[in-house]
């Protein structure tokens, strides 16, 4: 994977620093200001009740702070958090023994849900439903066993998916709290980065702290990412400093535009344009002329595009907007001057 790519990609890389990025409380998260707010009260009233957090489902595009969110539940429950993920789980058994590991008021945080096999799924409804699950016991090679029915302490399930609409209905509908993670205007994501910057003793001009602002796509883990990247320039070609200068010097290496589009996002707005007139092409076919995976497009690349309106998703395809071409600086075909 290209440099660009892997800042700009949606992998979550969990190292020591980005442990100490993240912020720790509720009162230290800054953006999603509703769910954010609604989660103060589901919190102080479970607290209240010495009860176990309902269960919560967060999905949207990736790097918003999902994650992060999960982390805050459980520092601000006094509780514990085990971190899986769907596709790590492939049979029942495996989440069997997770669950087992559980104690009261624990935190199980699944990421990528949406991935779970069925067999697995269907461990987690009795689960959710009435803290229980079904094993077997007896038996040989998996034949001629008997299931029994084991009590689970109550625990809260955190389900973080990119798909919401993947999800079957029968795991949607066991979730109490189910959120949308929006993308963070330019203050939000400023504040952000300003205070990472403090966290990572970086000296920042407010004008720089902008610019990264403007280029993150609206996601704190790009903003981050780019801060440590431009960190580097900073250090080694101006003291340590991050100007506005530096900013606009590292983001050319790094081939970000001025919207912070990187080279997946031209590839796939010039693949539209150049190969298929501007649209509507189909997912499948324009994933193929420009060598990405379907699901990359979807889940990662189109829903920025589509949030700045440069991308109309319609019955028929794809379409490349006007406003598109004029960022890309070629000549719409329907624009007149
Ligand atoms: N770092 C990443 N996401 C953040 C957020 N929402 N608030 C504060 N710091 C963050």
């Amino acid at each position: 994977m290209e440099e660009n790519e892997r800042l700009m990609s949606s992998t979550e890389v969990v190292g020591d620093e980005e442990e100490s990025i993240r912020p720790g409380s509720l009162d230290e998260y800054i953006g999603q200001d509703s769910l954010k707010e609604n989660l103060r009260i589901y919190i102080q009233a479970a607290l209240q009740r010495n009860e176990s957090l309902d269960h919560v489902l967060l999905y949207g595009p990736p790097g918003l702070g999902k994650t992060t969110l999960s982390y805050i539940l459980s520092h601000e429950m006094h509780t514990n958090i085990k971190i899986i993920t769907g596709p790590s789980i492939s049979k029942p058994g495996d989440l069997a023994s997770v669950l087992s590991t559980l104690d009261a008021g624990d935190i199980l945080f699944i990421d990528e849900i949406h991935r779970l096999p069925k067999v697995v799924e269907e461990v987690l409804y009795p689960a959710m439903e009435d803290f229980e699950m079904d094993v077997m016991v007896g038996g040989e090679n998996g034949q001629g066993g008997r299931s029994v029915r084991l009590p689970l302490p109550p625990f809260t399930l955190v389900g973080a998916t990119t798909r919401a609409g993947d999800l079957s209905s029968p795991l949607r509908d066991r979730f109490g709290i189910i959120s949308k993670l929006e993308y963070y205007n330019e203050a939000q994501l400023s504040a952000i980065i300003a205070r990472s910057s403090r966290v990572l003793g970086v000296s920042i001009d407010e004008d720089a702290i902008i610019e990264i602002a403007k280029r993150s796509r609206g996601t704190p883990r790009i903003a981050n990412r780019l801060l440590r990247r431009i960190r580097d320039f900073a250090q080694v070609l101006n003291n340590g400093v991050i100007s506005k200068a530096i900013v606009d010097d590292a983001l050319v290496r790094l081939h970000v535009d001025s919207l912070g589009l990187d080279e997946v996002d031209i590839r796939y707005l010039r693949g539209i344009i150049e190969r298929f007139h501007g649209g509507p092409v189909g997912l499948e076919a324009l994933a193929n002329s420009i060598s990405e995976e379907t699901t990359t497009l979807e889940d990662v690349y189109e829903p920025y595009l589509i949030q700045i309106g440069f991308v109309n998703r319609t019955s028929r395809g794809r379409v490349v907007t006007e406003k598109a071409y004029k960022h890309l600086g070629i000549h719409h075909p329907e624009t007149l001057f």
